[in-house]
């Protein structure tokens, strides 16, 4: 049979706009893991549900989630993925896709993610690309995961490349960060999580002059450095609005810049050199620790662009001693692997890649910085 062709003109080229909504329902506070069945009902999910923890939270919070999840009202069923890195793998990623479809589950049915942010990765990955797209809930266990993992519809798996190098933007429908459930966290843990929250304090009044975020009395700074004089305890009262305003900031970013392809990248800030910390030294180093070095020498470079002075790359340094977190390269690892594991980034643009770089004081920052891929040795 022969092939008609309609269109027979020139090639035409058809622009079809859509708007990205992103929705997400967060709840931040003690008791925040109790919203789960009310959540399931408000986001019309399907009954059956599929929960994902990893070693530590099967243990601590398993039970306690499962009784929140009333048994006649859904068909839950668990699947404990390793701890850390070791889930985040295509094997982990069939395996969940074939535990669906095995339980017959349709598009209004529902994965939870229990864990830290491996888990919630693994999760993301595996329910924005099951039929399509699953409902998403993240109960997210770490500071690291609350503070940030969670937020922000990142998902990924790890390929013998590279860190997160499959991955999709997909928002979860809810996400219920507890404070209360990071009693159980390890304390090592629990201070890497600082490196995170450091981020979010230096571009704080970025943020908050480019979105609707509005910072509170205390700079974020000031308060971070307050907690962790006073021994950066779980209890600590101060603790919960850390927590919130790193959350509010995430949201304001995304919601701005959801693809990241200007805004978001603001929270790239020390990441260039973390990851390639991570990798080069065999993630020994956690995500939190690699970001800390990694802030600290960004800040150095700062200084030597004489854009802050030294007293703010001074005051990051002590701000990590204090806690305990490492604020130079290890030793013994290849400064030639970091800089060209660097240069491989995905913010790279040619000869150059994007820095985001502290600028004028701490809170400040410029995300938008052209930096020559032959000047990054100067970060090691
Ligand atoms: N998607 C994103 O936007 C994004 C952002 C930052 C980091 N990440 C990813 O997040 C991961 C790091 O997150 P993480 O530090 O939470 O890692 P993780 O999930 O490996 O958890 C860290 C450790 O804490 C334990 N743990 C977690 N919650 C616990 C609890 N309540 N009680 C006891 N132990 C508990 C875990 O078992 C694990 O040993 C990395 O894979 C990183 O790539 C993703």
């Amino acid at each position: 049979m022969r092939h008609k062709t309609r269109h027979r003109g020139p090639v035409i080229t058809m622009m079809w706009n859509t708007a990205l909504e992103v929705r997400t329902r967060v709840a931040v506070g003690a008791g925040a893991r109790t919203k789960l069945a009310g959540t399931l009902a408000q986001i019309n999910a399907g009954k059956r549900v599929l929960v994902l923890c990893q070693p530590s939270t099967a243990v601590h919070w398993l039970r306690d989630v499962l009784e929140n999840l009333p048994g006649e009202d859904f068909k839950v069923t668990t699947l404990e993925v390793p701890d850390g890195e070791a889930c985040k793998t295509t094997d982990w990623l069939f395996r969940i896709w074939e535990h669906l479809q095995e339980r017959g589950f349709d598009r209004r049915d529902t994965v939870i993610a229990l864990g830290g942010g491996s888990v919630s990765d693994l999760a993301g990955f595996a329910a924005s690309t099951y039929l399509r797209g699953l409902n998403l809930i993240i109960v997210p266990t770490s500071l690291l995961a609350q503070v940030d993992a969670a937020i922000g519809g990142k998902t990924g798996i790890n390929l013998s490349a590279g860190k997160n190098l499959a991955g999709t933007f997909f928002f979860p429908r809810a996400v219920l960060a507890d404070q209360d459930m990071l009693s159980t966290v390890p304390r090592k843990q629990l201070i890497g999580a600082i490196g995170e929250i450091l981020k979010y304090a230096l571009i704080e009044e970025t943020v908050a002059k480019t979105t609707d975020y509005e910072m509170g009395p205390t700079p974020l700074i000031d308060l971070l450095e307050k907690i962790i004089q006073d021994g950066f305890d779980v209890d600590d009262p101060g603790l919960s609005g850390l927590i919130t305003s790193c959350i509010k900031m995430k949201l304001y970013i995304v919601a701005r810049d959801p693809m990241e392809s200007g805004l978001r990248r603001i929270l790239n800030l020390g990441h260039t050199l973390g990851h390639a910390l991570e990798k080069v030294g065999d993630f020994k180093l956690s995500h939190g620790e690699a970001v800390g070095i990694g802030i600290a020498q960004t800040t150095k470079l700062s200084v030597q662009q004489k854009r802050i002075d030294k007293a703010a790359s001074e005051r990051i340094k002590d701000l990590l001693f204090r806690a305990g977190l490492p604020h130079e390269l290890p030793k013994g690892l290849n400064k030639d692997e970091i800089v060209a594991t660097m240069a491989h980034d995905k913010k790279r643009h040619g000869d150059n890649i994007k820095l985001v770089l502290p600028q004028t004081r701490l809170g400040v920052v410029d995300y938008e910085v052209l930096f020559p891929l032959a000047d990054l040795n100067k970060l090691v």
